[in-house]
């Protein structure tokens, strides 16, 4: 353990994390002391005083890095390592032409060239602070395209605050010590995607609930009005799958209590939700308040959970409660701690849970968050330090205490946590959304490339507040936000305490049908997206995909940020994305619910791929319907008159289908001159074909050809001459 990880830093450093300018600093070069392979393509770098035996737990990686033999001749991609006084840093050169990802959750183009952003995770209403440059988590990570489609990824393994720089090179400058720089070198950035999850871990599979569309309000409350929420989905016919309880839920704001006045009947309110298809999600933030009559409060100091301030004395700051103390999660016995919580609250019919405000926030304080001198105790591998060092990995450690606590509460039962801080490999324990925008155009359009870089850091499972979160959502805007936000891949609206109503007929009847249409559209795609979602659990493929997926290669799709794919076969194109650079070959327009897209005001046009074939459902109320009768298979040929295209099933909840309970099933459709033939190519797993009608749409230049069958038979279609 080296003594800089223990000391608290200067002063300096937290003027740097807090962004203010700071006079030029000085840099030395540092010597490269361990340039080795990892394997295949991957590469393992550290500065000459920071030998391997002593590099620190590694937060990001599943498996400490074990450097092998010298890398091999050629070898591209090589940090230069430099320090100053109070800073240490890597440089890694990039070529001409080479265009840059990543870096987490980011306002701002997708392209980050020329970019640079502060990792140090912070509560950030509305994106003010820093000009929106340091938001609630941080990815030391960055995703290099070259200009002939191969490209690179290059991971800081520090925890410290670091500012990430892309003017004219990737350079990672922290306020920490020296950290290591891990290279992965692959032929395309789908590949160099496959292997950052692989290094940090991929997205589990979430339970298919969580795909739907969800609602959300701080606060509905009392627990009537979240029933009468409820009623109005169904009474409208607007689908919906969550509805979430904000923080007043909570007696006084005390985490795991339930207002005795307005949440007397919790397990009630639950059972009433799920009798009519909701699941519900509930908050638990990390401040417990200092409250001596409070159980969780009292059984936390018994057990000595909290971080420690000076005087080695539990740190007291201000959250929503007052007074709180706050859960010291580098310690395995404190993880366990806050773990055992849930069991008594998930038994309340809880079905999710909602972890903010764990950058920490912290109200009235300079930097909006705990002292950098705060200790943490830590414990396993995790070695005591200073907050400065820990507090980018608190909301991931908090992210991964509550997902074990709900695990063992609910065996049986996928857990699903959404957490507003986490860190680089934090897709292992939690969703994500991107905290407090606004009901703005700008944040409503900058909301795409937001969603497509965390995808590209390795969170797939995120999105934003729909329709904004502060200020007044005006109806077009929230029309247009709800048409293409049921695109993403976590689907939620939520609205500020003081903002005007933001449920989906709070904006007269021609939104309210923009939305009922937009979130048809997404229930319909509902099989195509689990099938995605299940993809990437093992691949760690985004979910929602920028354009220049499709051709890596072609430097025109390199900066589209409006328009974005959803998997490979599906293209997205916002109605105000005007000349967008699309991907080649021939993408048509599809219609899911009778939506004319080109001529419509809202709805973003909808297209698919040639040579896809995309599964769809019914349109239902919420996911607890069944779908998938009939089946519909969305066809359209390519130049060779084939398609292709899989969907994957299971019991969209529990672990069956890690035995195999699932079943995969690879489509193809087949021209031979004017007849087209559909079939069951092969499939994978034990579960049973259901019997069931299925639904072939071929989509043609000329329109939509229909024929129905059995699934798992032939069906054969005919095109006219
Ligand atoms: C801050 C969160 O970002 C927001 O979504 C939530 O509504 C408030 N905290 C109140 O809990």
């Amino acid at each position: 353990m080296k003594i800089s990880n223990l000391l608290p830093r200067s002063a300096l450093a937290l003027l740097a994390i807090l962004a203010v300018p700071l006079c030029a600093e000085t840099f030395a070069p540092r010597a490269t002391g361990t340039a080795a392979t990892l394997g295949d393509g991957l590469a393992f770098f550290l500065p000459a005083d920071l030998p391997p035996a002593r590099v620190p737990h590694s937060f990001a990686l599943l498996e400490p890095a074990r450097p092998g033999g010298a890398l091999p001749a050629g070898w591209r991609v090589t940090p230069q390592f430099s320090f100053s006084e109070n800073r240490t840093r890597a440089t890694i050169a990039i070529e001409t032409g080479t265009s840059l990802y990543g870096t987490g959750e980011v306002t701002g183009p997708l392209q980050r060239n020329g970019r640079t952003v502060t990792l140090w995770n912070t509560d950030n209403f509305r994106y003010e602070k820093n000009a929106g440059l340091r938001l609630y988590q941080s990815h030391p990570w960055v995703l290099a395209v070259r200009a002939d489609g191969s490209a690179f990824g290059v991971l800081a393994d520090t925890t410290w605050g670091t500012e990430l720089s892309l003017n004219g090179s990737i350079e990672f400058s922290s306020d920490g010590p020296s950290f290591p720089i891990l290279v992965i070198d692959r032929d395309s950035p789908q590949a160099v995607l496959g292997e950052l999850a692989r290094l940090t871990g991929h997205m589990p599979l979430p339970p298919l609930w969580a795909l739907g569309y969800q609602q959300c309000r701080w606060s509905y409350q009392p627990a009537a009005r979240v029933r009468e929420i409820a009623d109005s989905f169904r009474a409208r016919q607007i689908p919906c799958d969550v509805l979430w309880m904000d923080i007043d839920y909570m007696d006084g704001f005390r985490v795991f209590t339930f207002s005795p006045k307005e949440f007397p009947d919790p397990r009630g309110l639950n059972a009433y939700l799920h009798e009519h298809g909701f699941k519900s999600v509930w908050m638990i933030d990390p401040g417990v308040k200092a409250d001596p009559a409070d159980a969780t409060y009292t059984s936390g100091t018994a057990a000595d959970v909290w971080v420690h301030g000076a005087f080695d004395a539990p740190y007291a700051g201000d959250v929503w409660p007052g007074e709180c103390r706050f859960p010291d999660f580098t310690r395995p016995e404190t993880r366990a701690w806050w773990a055992g919580l849930y069991k008594n609250f998930m038994a309340a019919g809880v079905d999710g849970v909602w972890n903010d405000m764990n950058e920490p926030a912290v109200f009235n304080v300079p930097g909006g968050t705990m002292p950098p001198h705060n200790w943490h105790r830590g414990g396993g591998d995790i070695a005591p330090g200073t907050h400065a060092r820990y507090h980018n990995v608190y909301g991931m450690l908090m992210a991964c205490a509550s997902r074990e606590g709900i695990m063992a509460a609910n065996p049986g039962k996928r857990p699903f946590v959404l957490t507003r801080a986490n860190f680089l490999g934090g897709q292992r324990y939690a969703a994500t959304w991107t905290g407090d925008n606004m009901s703005t155009w700008e944040h409503f359009r900058m909301a795409i490339p937001m969603t497509l870089n965390l995808g590209l850091s390795g969170q797939p499972f995120n999105g934003p507040d729909l329709g904004g979160f502060t200020g007044t959502a005006e109806p077009e805007l929230w029309g247009n936000w709800v048409a293409v936000g049921a695109f993403f891949p976590f689907c939620r609206a939520h609205a500020e305490k003081s903002t005007p109503p933001k449920e989906p007929w709070a904006f007269g009847p021609e939104v309210e049908a923009v939305a009922r249409t937009a979130l048809q559209r997404r229930y319909r795609l509902l099989p195509y997206y689990y099938t995605l979602f299940e993809e990437s659990s093992r691949t760690g493929q985004p979910v929602m995909r920028p354009v220049f997926f499709a051709d890596p290669k072609d430097p025109a799709l390199r900066a589209e940020d409006r328009v974005f794919l959803v998997g490979d076969d599906l293209l997205v194109v916002p109605k105000w994305a005007a000349q967008p650079a699309l991907p080649h070959g021939n993408w048509r327009t599809v219609s899911l619910v009778g939506e004319n897209s080109t001529k419509d005001k809202y709805h973003p046009d909808l297209r698919i791929r040639e040579g896809a074939i995309v599964p769809l459902g019914r349109v239902i109320q919420s996911t607890a319907e069944t779908s998938l009768d009939p089946l519909t298979l969305l066809v359209s040929l390519d130049g060779q008159g084939r398609a292709a295209g899989r969907l994957y099933e299971d019991a969209g909840d529990g672990y069956g289908y890690q035995k195999g309970d699932f079943l995969l099933t690879t489509y193809r459709a087949v021209r031979e001159g004017r007849t087209v033939t559909v079939t069951v190519d092969h499939t994978e797993g034990f579960r049973p074909r259901p019997s069931r009608p299925v639904v072939v749409q071929l989509v043609t230049d000329s329109g939509t050809i229909e024929a129905t069958g059995r699934d798992g038979q032939p069906v054969t279609l005919t095109l006219t001459p």
